[in-house]
């Protein structure tokens, strides 16, 4: 048993492999939380000792105990109104006008396996993997319930969790914020470590102390953005790699979401996180039910590289439910960057015959293949072939492309619409925009109101159709621009906060149906590259396009602060031409590989302009992807420099999770003359075992490759990289 209730002074404690989390019921009913750590045994409430701080109000029946405050008790679940000061979990407010929420224990319940929720991503559980633990809080002023979940993953050292709200009440409650975690940490000096980026630069780590005051992470653009990604760690001070506390917070979301830190006054941290609540609300009929989306939470004493290989494992075994979550995916040529929007059929069977001779698996025909889609000003919506491009349709081309051996997938972007499509023409008010009002325009596209139940049934009708009648192995699903006019047509006034979370929800019904309906086709997220690259969209898809960017040097910090959450086996990573189409900068072919193999492996060229030597190295690419894959992609994967430091050497290395072979690499992004050695320590091995390096005759035991190191030969040359594998003898 993972969860454990004592009767005796009602404290609930969940062990995991290595961390403990504890809450116990306190006198007046609230929920106080007392530890989420290392493991360890005992009884936390010792730790928080009351005092009156001045300013912080009591409980009413406490009222004469100032030294007992909300406003500094450690709390599972802060609620609004009660006179603690600090994040609130939840704001909501009767038909009446009371608002407010005090949450005292109602019941609970522990049960076997992993709970669900109602139409949004959630993790899962083989048999016996998984326990639940419910507490369910009340407010009977307002009428309201809120129950708290909690999935525990003993092995995994994960946690989940996610809010139910239920109106208790006999009107209707208005819910005006509702986050489905926090997480009050009382001790310690606390850095933020989170990921912003900008379209083409996704994902860059920052780092940076926790101060007094709130600090917030978030997006409102109804996509979980290039901008400010949902993952964030709460790391100690000192904490690095291989050392030191860190927390990890990751939404199951991938519409707006917002995760604020606070520092009080005491010095204590609260975590709240959950759906982005500016423009948000959502209305409760009586015994109505509002579900908040999961959050992933775990905990590591060993810094953040234990911390990732967490986070990697969970999400390709217990969340992401594609069957290729842990299979070796196909090599593909994207036709992308190979010709944009300028092909037909004979242009795209030139590129299938390179493709294949060159030995990759699927050609993927991107943008441009459907109504009158020849640039990015129309088309959108209209999700039939194309047949001045492909006469005859999809079908003969795509049987052609299979008689050479190769497999066939395609580029969709279901959600959106331009003015100058058929649908537009044919559904104007499906699009999102504000009555009497011009709206923000975007990549000269609207947003569908995925919110919609016709919007949604015509979508599946018309995806599903296509997929029936096509032998499409391979989906790219895209998403070109956030949302701005969030405002639905089929919404009352009083239910306009409800459109964007709404809209999610309708987009995560269309993925859910179209990848259960097609199971045995692999389906990719993609939002302008990396616009919406999170666990939401993974529990639907293996792997998403990393970023629009496919310059190897720059790739390098996007996928170093992408690995920090996400697994590699998520990131799709493609070898580009040089010179490189966003940066202009010429980079090496192997320097290129060696960083798309950090990722789902591809190609985004047009191969008859490479050289009979650039072909030949590319077998050997795939000779080598192919042998690294289960390495690469089950493997444990390290950091070993961050690529934007000091001295400008990237270094990641992958180790099989029995130790018996890694794969070191090495990129570096600014060669110097007479350069000082290159010398790296690798990490995960054996220390016992004896490894040899491919081409090498000597031995090295694990514990020289990992406490003395390894020189490499001074690498020469622009961007130059070095592959290296390590096997067990
Ligand atoms: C987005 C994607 C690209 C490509 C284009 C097509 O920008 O990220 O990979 O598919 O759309 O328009």
């Amino acid at each position: 048993m993972s969860i454990l209730f004592d009767k005796n002074n009602k404290t609930y404690t969940i062990h995991t492999r290595r961390t403990t989390y504890q809450m116990q019921i306190a006198p007046t009913g609230h929920l106080l939380h007392l530890y989420y750590g290392r493991k360890a045994e005992g009884t936390f409430d010792y730790l928080i000792q009351p005092r009156d701080c001045g300013f912080s109000p009591n409980p009413y029946e406490l009222r004469h105990q100032r030294e007992w405050s909300l406003d500094t008790q450690m709390q599972e679940y802060s609620g609004s109104m009660t006179g603690d000061y600090r994040l609130s979990a939840i704001l909501c407010a009767t038909a009446e006008g009371l608002r407010g929420a005090d949450l005292r224990y109602a019941r609970h319940e522990i049960t076997a396996g992993k709970y669900a929720l109602r139409g949004l991503p959630a993790a899962f559980a083989g048999a016996g993997e998984a326990e639940t633990l419910s507490v369910t809080l009340a407010d009977e002023a307002v009428g309201l319930e809120v129950e708290l979940l909690y999935g525990v993953y003993e092995a995994q050292d994960v946690i989940t969790r996610a809010v139910r709200i239920q109106n208790t009440g006999a009107g209707v409650l208005r819910l005006d914020k509702v986050a489905s975690l926090c997480l009050d940490i009382p001790f310690g000096d606390w850095d933020l470590l989170h990921f912003h980026g900008r379209h083409c630069m996704e994902r860059q780590s920052e780092r940076v102390p926790l101060m007094t005051g709130i600090q917030t992470v978030g997006s409102k653009r109804g996509m979980s953005s290039h901008q400010q990604n949902p993952f964030v760690i709460l790391c100690e001070h000192g904490a690095s790699e291989d050392a030191g506390e860190c927390y990890g917070i990751m939404p199951v979301y991938s519409g707006s979401h917002r995760t604020e830190a606070e520092r009080d006054q005491m010095g204590a941290v609260r975590v709240v996180s959950g759906i982005q609540d500016e423009g948000f609300s959502w209305i409760l009929a009586p015994g109505e039910t509002f579900d908040a989306p999961e959050v992933l939470l775990s905990f590591s004493h060993e810094g953040l590289a234990k911390l990732s290989q967490t986070y990697h494992r969970f999400i390709r075994d217990n969340l992401c439910r594609s069957k290729f979550s842990n299979a070796p995916r196909p090599v593909l040529l994207n036709s992308w960057e190979a010709c944009y929007f300028d092909f037909d059929a004979d242009k795209l069977l030139a590129l299938a015959r390179e493709a294949k001779e060159l030995g990759v698996d699927m050609l993927v025909l991107d943008d441009g293949w459907f109504g009158e889609r020849n640039d990015d000003l129309r088309g959108l919506g209209d999700w039939y072939v194309n047949e001045k491009k492909l006469p005859g349709g999809l079908a003969p081309l795509i049987r052609q492309i299979n008689d050479m051996g190769l497999k066939f997938g395609i580029w969709i972007e279901p959600e959106m619409v331009n003015e100058d499509s058929e649908l537009y023409r044919a559904h104007p008010d499906w699009a999102m925009t504000v009555p009497g009002r011009g709206p923000a325009m975007g990549r000269d596209q609207l947003v569908l109101d995925m919110g919609r139940k016709d919007v949604v049934e015509y979508l599946y009708r018309v995806l599903s159709a296509l997929l029936r009648e096509n032998h499409i192995e391979y989906v790219k699903w895209d998403f070109n621009r956030g949302l701005a006019d969030v405002y639905s047509r089929v919404l009352p006034p009083e239910r306009q906060g409800e459109a964007a979370h709404r809209y999610v929800l309708g987009m995560y019904n269309l993925l859910e149906r179209l990848t259960t309906a097609f199971p045995d086709v692999l389906f990719e997220g993609c939002a302008g590259g990396g616009g919406r690259f999170d666990a939401g969209m993974l529990a639907y898809v293996p792997q998403i396009w990393c970023s629009d960017n496919t310059d190897a040097v720059e790739r390098l910090a996007i996928q170093y602060g992408t690995t920090f959450g996400y697994p590699v086996s998520a990131m799709a990573a493609h070898v580009s031409a040089s010179p490189n189409h966003q940066t202009g900068r010429s980079t090496p072919l192997e320097t290129r590989a060696v960083v798309a193999m950090s990722g789902t492996f591809g190609y985004e060229l047009n191969p008859a302009q490479l050289s009979a030597v650039e072909k030949e190295a590319i077998r050997d690419q795939l000779a080598r992807v192919r042998r690294y894959d289960a390495l690469i992609h089950g493997g444990d994967y390290y950091r070993l420099t961050d690529p934007r430091d000091a001295k400008r050497v990237a270094a990641w290395q992958f180790v099989a999770p029995d130790k018996s072979e890694a794969l070191l690499n090495v990129v570096v992004t600014h060669p110097e003359a007479n350069p000082r050695p290159l010398h790296l320590r690798l990490k995960g091995l054996d220390p016992d075992a004896m490894y040899v390096a491919d081409g090498d005759e000597r031995t090295y035991s694990g514990a020289a490759l990992m406490y003395g190191g390894w020189t490499l030969a001074a690498l020469f040359g622009d961007y130059p990289s070095a592959q290296l594998h390590f096997q067990k003898v």
